[in-house]
């Protein structure tokens, strides 16, 4: 049986990105559909399609739309293509392929929830994008789908502005987000209250990734129950999976949402090069917890990924093979976090620069047992004590790693030297063909 294709089918066809190609294929049909349903009759099948955010925490899309006041307006949706967690990138090839996707996606929604104006941010380095979304949504409001008259028929007006970041990881969150796009410093927002009640400029706000948005013209063309049927237990639909690192075949691939994570890595992936084994996978982007190469034969479903001590996050995966140093990748990782923190909280800033020393320390052969605790210990004391989730995102990836590969930062200590020699970010790394949907890059 065929595997159905929502977010990439249309990907590498001739004109997916401009209007006529997608109208070609049946585009803004659901637009047109959700124009003769109740807005709650919409909201209804989204909650029933078991559609949950896929931006990360993996929060059921349908219920979010429900915390927005009954009577306060206006209100505004924001549409988070900020993109930074590293490991992940899917969003930037929906744009980029399908753009009319997104903004249908965007209608619909808008209609549904009594909304005129919504904003797609955009990571400062997606310039191709930015300008392929903003040509798709300029087309859009020439033809009349969008602007004064939905599709030219419903008395709504709608209109979609993309704003573009300066290139902050903190600004994919969604408080740092609103205060980016309200012109002021990406500082996250102390919550409550939660964007749905008091958002953009102090309106009540819904706030999805991409991806999330994009699925909206499916689920109301097939129904919600359909779009449940393709994943299970509380995870609805396909999902993109982008997996980087030791894999014959790299790329971003559309699976059911409950798809076998070995199964991606070894088949659909073509395996790791050299045959070697799998040492480790992160499974949902950089703050995700890593797993051992012998737990990934699991689902990932959001709450199987979750069972099995990890999260499915952003879909990001990441493979290492045998002969990565795991000290060093986590050295890299905590690189990141300790340059995006954004410094508002004492465990943040202070933390992510400390672990990060201490890492490097212990790869270059200088670390102690001492060391090791004082990372553990550290790494306990910022999750949960900071005003964002970036604390526990720097974190997780800490605390993960020294549980599962204490004795690789053990051997680093009693060896004075990295073990792993110039090696340690894996062999046989160099350019490898990617696929992305029916795409080759
Ligand atoms: C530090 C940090 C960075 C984030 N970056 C992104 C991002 O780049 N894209 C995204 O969609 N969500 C990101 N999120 C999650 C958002 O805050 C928010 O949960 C999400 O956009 C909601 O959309 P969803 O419910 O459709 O997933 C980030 C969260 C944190 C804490
Ligand atoms: S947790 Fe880190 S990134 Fe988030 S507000 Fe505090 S200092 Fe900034």
């Amino acid at each position: 049986m065929s595997e159905t294709l929502i977010l990439t089918k249309r990907w590498g066809q001739p004109n997916s990105a401009k209007l006529a190609g997608y109208r070609a294929d049946g585009g803004y049909s659901a637009l047109d559909k959700a124009l003769g349903m109740e807005p709650a009759a919409i909201v209804d099948e989204v909650k029933k399609s078991n559609l949950r955010g896929r931006g990360g925490a993996g929060f059921a899309t349908g219920l979010k739309w429900t915390f927005l006041p009954k009577d306060v307006r206006p209100r505004y949706l924001t549409i988070n293509a900020d993109e930074s967690e590293p490991g992940t990138f899917k969003d930037r090839y929906i744009i980029e392929h399908d753009p009319h996707q997104l903004i249908e996606g965007i209608a619909i929604t808008c209609y549904a929830l009594d909304i005129h104006a919504a904003y797609v941010y955009i990571r400062g380095e997606f310039p191709k994008q930015a300008r392929i979304l903003d040509e798709a949504i300029q087309e859009a409001r020439a033809a009349g789908v969008i602007g004064p008259r939905l599709l030219g028929k419903k008395d709504f007006d709608l209109d979609i502005h993309v704003h573009r970041g300066a290139g902050a990881y903190i600004c994919g969150e969604e408080s740092a987000l609103l205060e980016s796009l309200e012109g002021k410093k990406g500082y996250p927002r102390l919550k409550p209250p939660f964007p749905a009640v008091v958002g953009l400029w102090g309106k009540p706000t819904i706030i999805n990734n991409v991806e999330t948005i994009a699925n909206i013209p499916w689920i109301v063309s097939n129904g919600g129950e359909a779009f449940a049927a393709l994943g299970s237990g509380k995870t609805g639909g396909t999902r993109l999976f982008g997996v980087s690192g030791h894999v014959n075949r790299p790329g971003v691939f559309e699976k059911p949402a409950a798809y076998n994570l070995k199964k991606l890595i070894m088949e659909d992936c073509g395996g790791i090069p050299g045959g070697r084994k799998v040492k480790a996978v992160i499974p949902g982007g950089s703050s995700s917890p890593v797993l051992r190469g012998d737990e990934i034969d699991i689902s990932l479903e959001v709450d199987a990924v979750k069972a099995a001590g990890s999260m499915s996050g952003s879909g990001g995966i990441i493979v290492f093979d045998e002969s990565t140093c795991m000290v060093r990748a986590l050295a890299r990782i905590a690189k990141f976090y300790a340059e995006e923190s954004c410094g508002q909280c004492t465990p943040c800033r202070e933390g992510t620069s400390w672990m990060e020393g201490i890492i490097e320390k212990i790869e270059h052969g200088h670390g102690t047992r001492g060391d090791v605790e004082k990372l553990e210990q550290v790494a306990g004391a910022i999750g949960g004590n900071t005003i964002c989730a970036l604390g526990d995102a720097a974190s997780m990836p800490v605390q993960s790693f020294l549980k599962k590969f204490k004795d690789e930062f053990i051997r680093h200590v009693e060896e004075r030297r990295c073990p792993f020699g110039e090696h340690g970010w894996g062999l046989e790394q160099a350019s490898r063909p990617a696929v992305v949907g029916a795409v080759k890059y």
